[in-house]
């Protein structure tokens, strides 16, 4: 008998994008902000004394449940804070998952689900979706214990309407966790959904809107009984001091939160339309990213000549995916830059 359970031996584990060490580089594949945090972030984080770090946090971290709970228009029972949004899933896979209580999701999305399902030894059920990212239908009646949808959908940035979300959290028997780690991007949310669903989750990360990608941090929005429930499967302090601190003072920033999010909306649209000019198939996006595809190129060989060049974006050697490349919205000058780039690689 080997140390590991059987699942574990055999799961290949979850890749996290590159990240170089190099400064000097343009870095568009793991879909950080191009922004830095708000300057109030960086004033608490100089201002955290000896104390906080003495003693153990708030293990449910009250103050940024409050304001949390104030932005999104709910009450504190309704926030649980995580150790980033990834920490959320693996909470709800070990509180909803089994050998006999599969998760079912639509596919390609996000590469960690099927990681998990393996860590925790349940099914998944995988229903692709049709060539327009429309919600399958048949992800209604999969009898799963957990259904997990992201939107925006991860690689390609689709967005699915509040409204049929609403009629999917009806149907179903078991959960439905939106993943919402890229919604600051897109023009609507499903909060509202949680005060007409006892099974509906919301998945929220500040990594990427609040640009805190460094420090983990994200947050669950659910009805109390749920949110009560999730507690019990999450560590007893998830969330350190330093973090709740700052993830805090980021999320009363809406104003700045606002002004870089805009920024970023503005820069994808331009993004957007200069992959197009080069003969991209590039759809618009409701995230930080953008699904392109060569028509004159293979996608792996532009994404090796662009490392050539110190630029990263992010490949998927998938079924599906591998003649796509997914790049992260920059600023208007480090796009402007890559649209150089991948111009000079095409009349190569
Ligand atoms: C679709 C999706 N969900 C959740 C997460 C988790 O985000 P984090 O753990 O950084 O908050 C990510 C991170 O890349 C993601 O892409």
């Amino acid at each position: 008998m080997g140390y590991f359970r059987k699942n574990i031996e055999n799961v290949k584990g979850y890749e996290p994008g590159f990240q170089p060490k190099e400064t000097d580089i343009l870095k568009l594949n793991t879909n950080e902000n191009p922004y830095p945090p708000s300057p109030q972030v960086m004033k608490v984080l100089a201002e955290i004394s000896p104390e906080q770090l003495r003693r153990y946090p708030d293990s449910v971290g009250n103050e940024f449940r409050q304001a949390a709970a104030e932005i999104n228009g709910v009450q504190l029972e309704n926030i649980m804070c995580c150790n980033g949004g990834d920490d959320l899933l693996t909470i709800a896979f070990r509180a909803f998952c089994d050998e006999n209580r599969p998760v079912a999701y639509p596919v390609p999305t996000y590469s960690l689900y099927p990681v998990l399902a393996k860590l925790q030894n349940c099914n998944a059920i995988e229903v692709p979706f049709d060539d327009e990212f429309n919600l399958p239908a048949r992800l209604a009646s999969t009898n799963a214990a957990l259904t997990i949808v992201c939107n925006p959908n991860a690689p390609n940035g689709s967005f699915i309407s509040v409204g049929e979300l609403a009629s999917l959290a009806d149907e179903l028997s078991g959960i439905l966790l939106i993943d919402e780690a890229y919604v600051d991007y897109a023009e609507a949310n499903c909060t509202k959904l949680v005060k007409e669903f006892d099974n509906v989750i919301i998945l929220r990360s500040m990594s990427k809107g609040y640009s805190l990608a460094g420090i983990r941090f994200g947050y669950a929005i659910a009805q109390s009984d749920l949110i009560a429930g999730l507690m019990k499967v999450k560590d007893s302090y998830n969330v350190d001091a330093v973090t709740l601190a700052v993830a805090t003072a980021a999320i009363k920033d809406q104003k700045y939160f606002h002004e870089t999010t805009e920024k970023v909306k503005k820069a994808r649209g331009l993004l957007v339309a200069k992959l197009c000019d080069l003969g991209f198939e590039a759809p618009q996006s409701c995230a930080n990213f953008v699904l392109a595809q060569s028509k004159k190129c293979k996608a792996g060989k532009i994404y090796d000549k662009l490392v050539e060049r110190r630029i990263y974006i992010r490949y998927f050697n998938l079924p599906g995916l591998d003649d796509k490349l997914r790049i992260t919205v920059g600023t208007d000058e480090q796009n402007e830059k890559l649209i150089l780039a991948l111009d000079e690689i095409l009349s190569e």
